[in-house]
């Protein structure tokens, strides 16, 4: 198994995830962070620290798309290990439904 990152880091990008992580496996994306699943240890410590309960267990249903998200873009985005402030706006789109629209691919810059 692993954890993933999910709809709800989309623009919020909190970024506490990252400095607990003990393998340093979160990844930056313009407007989210994924987790790489070959370096996970399912530890699980990051999933409470997510503010935006973005964090899951792959064990939970319906995520294959949001673990194929993660695969994907972690070996394509730069590595992450310090928090960084969210952008400004973050409160104001957590908990906003369908937000795989506003996903970026791009890494972060
Ligand atoms: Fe890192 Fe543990 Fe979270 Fe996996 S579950 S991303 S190893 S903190
Ligand atoms: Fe995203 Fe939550 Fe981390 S919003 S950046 S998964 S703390």
């Amino acid at each position: 198994m692993t954890y993933v990152v999910t709809e709800n880091c989309i623009r919020c990008k909190y970024t506490d995830c990252v400095e607990v992580c003990p393998v340093d496996c979160f990844y930056e994306g313009d407007n989210m962070l994924v987790i790489n699943p070959d370096e996970c240890i399912d530890c699980g410590v990051c999933e409470p620290e997510c503010p935006a309960e973005a964090i899951k267990p792959d064990t939970e249903p319906a995520l294959e798309e949001w673990l194929a998200l993660n695969a994907r873009y972690a070996p394509a985005w730069p590595n992450i290990t310090k928090r960084k402030e969210p952008p400004a706006d973050a409160k104001e789109w957590d908990g906003t439904p369908d937000k795989l629209k506003f996903f970026s691919p791009e890494p972060a810059k």
